[in-house]
């Protein structure tokens, strides 16, 4: 037993690193909605967006801000411009927070600063950074003493530069420092003493909290953030299902249970209420359009499911000797709740509400109407019922394009055939196509009317629950100009949810280039 309790802080990115997943963008609703469950999930910091990249996530940061008893913060290039943005977003949040960083390393320095206005050599390009690093911190003080500071690339920076600089932003008032490993390229026990030998060489880093960021592109996102946290760390950058640039975050799930399931092995809380993990997960994943994979680790389908007859009677006899958590100290749900064509709203309200989904008075008569359809349908709706169903309904104000009609030819003897009806800003789309199969000849038809070449790039297709009349939840992946968008249509139909899918795939390609967001975020000056 350990005498003293000592809080790790959680800092959730799901909204700014992990909105950088392929084809996650979410909308100003998705992301509130999604802050306001991670306020009940109970965690500590809620990173919602980098302002200066878009109005949109301008104003998403705004909304989450204005919401949040929770600090907010905004991630900013160490430059002005990115800074006041920053700001601006932050502005009517209860605790503001500025995150702004910089790339330390050499290869970001050669990288990114390659200019001579930067220096020539790479002494001089160094000093460089540092003074942008301090000059950042400096500024975003006159907005907000709570300021974050970043060395991107820290797990490849040199140590002794990454100590200096550290030192230095720490006396501008950084009031938190991380130290990222941007590339998920160390070891558990490297990076670990890496968070130990700052804590040696840096003189006044007991004037900030020293947090981590892992990427997972070695899978070792979590062991190096937890061997972090054994070395020197307080807080950690985590993400919902590990979502996040390339093979994601560490998981902050994994990290949470860890610590809570092991704390016979330090002395370390987090104030996270597991049992909101469940939901926020799905909810995360219901938003983004990432499927959860089966095995993930403590919110996959299969993590708490027994197969073999070994298994299965070691459970019955003590769950013991098969299961490190209880599924229900996660928030599964042990038994399921079941809504049908004779629920009320009053039901469906609250039902929704448990899953974290708040509904007011004009929406839920929507939703509502919705939830009738599918209960006539299939006489039972299900929880992942309703959560697919919320996820169309909140990405509808960005379906550019609505099906209004769609026809498909297609059987064991005959050539498959679709015809498909779309409205976009009050004009009518009208085509015919074949195609391999109906879904192919879907897409076609889709592709014919608006006149588009074929953006997909991937395309899936899944029951939301069993049983034959299930939900069949479709995702579609397009990819333009190096961005890529993800759609997710929903019916008992899955060919019409296929092409529903696709429309707001395309729908969101569009939002998004008409909005002028020009590029993804990218890590960087
Ligand atoms: O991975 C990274 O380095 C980041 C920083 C901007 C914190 O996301
Ligand atoms: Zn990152």
């Amino acid at each position: 037993m350990w005498p003293v309790k000592e809080k790790i802080i959680v800092f959730d990115t799901t909204l700014r690193d992990g909105e950088q997943s392929p084809g996650a963008s979410l909308n100003v609703q998705e992301k509130v909605e999604i802050a306001r469950q991670l306020e009940k999930l109970g965690v500590d910091v809620i990173e919602a967006g980098f302002p200066a990249s878009s109005p949109l996530q301008l104003e998403a940061v705004k909304r989450v801000s204005a919401e949040s008893t929770a600090i907010v913060t905004a991630l900013a290039r160490a430059v002005e411009n990115d800074i006041t943005a920053a700001w601006k977003a932050l502005s009517q949040a209860k605790k503001p927070r500025i995150h702004t960083f910089i790339g330390t390393s050499d290869i970001h320095i050669a990288g990114k600063f390659g200019s001579d206005r930067y220096g020539v050599s790479l002494q001089e390009k160094r000093q460089t950074i540092l003074n942008m690093a301090v000059d950042a911190v400096t500024f975003a003080k006159t907005f907000t003493p709570d300021v974050e500071f970043s060395a991107e690339d820290a797990g490849r920076t040199d140590q002794v530069y990454l100590a200096e600089i550290i030192e230095a932003v720490i006396a501008a008032g950084a009031t938190t420092v991380n130290i990222p490993d941007t590339t998920g390229y160390t070891w558990p026990s490297e990076f670990g003493r890496k968070i130990a030998d700052l804590h040696s060489r840096v003189s006044n880093i007991a004037n900030a909290v020293i947090s981590v960021h892992c990427h997972n592109d070695l899978g070792l996102a979590v062991a190096n953030s937890l061997s972090a946290l054994e070395h020197g760390a307080r807080q950690v950058e985590c993400s919902m299902n590990g979502i996040g640039e390339r093979a994601g975050n560490a998981s902050l799930e994994e990290i949470v249970m860890a610590l809570k399931v092991r704390s016979d092995l330090h002395n370390f809380y987090t104030g996270i209420v597991t049992e909101e993990l469940y939901n926020t997960s799905r909810m995360v994943s219901t938003f983004t359009g990432i499927i959860i994979q089966p095995n993930k680790a403590i919110v996959g389908d299969n993590a708490f499911s027994h197969e073999s007859g070994i298994h299965q009677d070691g459970m019955l006899k003590n769950r013991q000797t098969y299961e490190v958590m209880k599924p229900e100290s996660v928030g599964v749900p042990q038994t399921s709740i079941v809504l049908g064509r004779h629920s009320g709203k009053h039901g469906l309200k609250s039902r929704l509400h448990a899953l974290g989904y708040d509904v007011q008075d004009q929406e839920l008569e929507v939703v509502y109407k919705r939830f009738v359809d599918v209960a006539d349908k299939k006489k039972e709706v299900f929880d992942d019922d309703l959560r697919v169903l919320m996820g169309d309904e909140r990405k509808k104000p960005q379906s550019a394009y609505e099906l209004d009609y769609l026809h498909i030819n297609s059987g064991t003897a005959s050539i498959p055939t679709a015809t498909v009806r779309i409205s976009h800003k009050g004009q009518i789309f009208e085509e015919s196509a074949i195609g391999d199969g109906p879904v192919d000849a879907c897409f076609r038809a889709i592709e014919r009317a608006l006149s588009i070449e074929s953006m997909v790039t991937s395309y899936s297709v899944r029951s939301t629950t069993a049983g034959r009349q299930a939900l069949g939840e479709a995702l579609v992946r397009i990819r333009d100009k190096n961005v890529s968008f993800n759609g997710r249509g929903v019916s008992t139909d899955i060919i019409e949810a296929s092409a529903k899918a696709y429309l707001q795939a395309l729908g969101l390609r569009q939002h998004h280039f008409e909005n002028n967001i020009t590029e993804t975020i990218e890590h960087g000056v």
